[in-house]
């Protein structure tokens, strides 16, 4: 196997940070100008060469399935508009091949949980788990980085960022062992752990290579103090067995899952695009910041 085939995408959160916006949409639906943030962790997955998605979801989030289905009425009224570059955005050529599955989370207990939802789907095979939360920006995906490194060492790879130390009980923390070149090795990792007790600054941030011997620790995890099985527990028992690598991740990275996050991912993606860079720069510099 020369590339990974399968990626987990979890979007099974409530969103409640963005209410009432998320109250009828899905917070991986909303817009980061004009393509959905759920679209970018899709596009990641691909650009890998992935050609199954698996969406772990919550009940209500029609919205995700009907977006990566085929809109033919919509389609054929934009071709009748000469519209063909809209319509190839709504149906792009490239998912034409992706296969997309749904699984329902029926209770939202922890990331583990459900990524342990999807080892029907996965089977033998290494896979990627990308959180849509997280946006990053940079030349080569974030996900890329990890397969190339997943492929040099064949054991899981978890990217990593340093973290102020105020924000650090939001993540999972790792404790650094040997490091060679951007791999670090991992001799423990913790799940938001507070400032104090912090094994590092040193955080996971969104996006894993997987080997599919994880499902076997998942099932060993227990609960934690809020009822959850997380994924970092797991992937603690797993690294006391064997080597798993972080990799040390130096694109830019946008907490999508928070508001400023999200609005500074907006004005960076705003700042990129040829139709309203100039307007927006303008804008900025117009700004009255007394
Ligand atoms: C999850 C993981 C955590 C990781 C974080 C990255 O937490 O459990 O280990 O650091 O994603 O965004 P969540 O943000 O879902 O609470």
């Amino acid at each position: 196997m020369t590339n990974i085939r399968k990626a987990i995408l979890p979007v099974a959160g409530l969103g409640t940070r963005f209410l009432p916006a998320t109250k009828a949409i899905p917070k991986e639906m909303l817009p980061i100008v004009d393509m959905p943030l759920i679209e970018y962790a899709v596009d990641e997955a691909l650009d890998i060469g992935v050609k199954e998605i698996i969406f772990v979801t919550s009940p209500d989030k029609y919205s995700i399935k009907t977006h990566f289905e085929r809109s033919e009425s919509l389609e054929k009224k934009l071709l009748k508009k000469g519209k063909a570059q809209l319509a190839e955005k709504i149906n792009p050529k490239k998912y034409k091949s992706i296969k997309f599955h749904f699984i329902v989370q029926q209770e939202q207990i922890g990331l583990g949980h459900a990524i342990s939802l999807a080892a029907g789907y996965i089977k033998d095979e290494p896979f990627a788990v990308i959180l849509p939360d997280d946006l990053f920006v940079s030349e080569i995906s974030c996900t890329k980085e990890l397969s190339m490194a997943y492929f040099e060492t064949k054991n899981s790879v978890l990217a990593v960022n340093k973290i102020d130390a105020n924000q650090i009980h939001k993540y999972g923390v790792i404790k650094p062992g040997k490091i060679n070149k951007n791999l670090i090795e991992i001799d423990d990792i913790v799940e938001k752990p507070n400032k104090e007790n912090a094994p590092s600054d040193i955080a996971v941030c969104g996006r894993y290579i997987l080997t599919p011997d994880i499902f076997d620790f998942l099932k060993h995890v227990k609960e934690d103090k809020s009822g959850e099985i997380q994924l970092t527990d797991a992937i603690r028992l797993m690294s006391k067995e064997k080597p798993i690598s972080a990799l040390l991740y130096s694109g830019k990275k946008f907490d999508c899952g928070s508001k400023l996050g999200y609005v500074q991912a907006i004005i960076s993606n705003a700042l990129n695009d040829n139709e309203i860079k100039e307007d927006i720069k303008k804008f900025i510099k117009s700004i009255d910041w007394t």
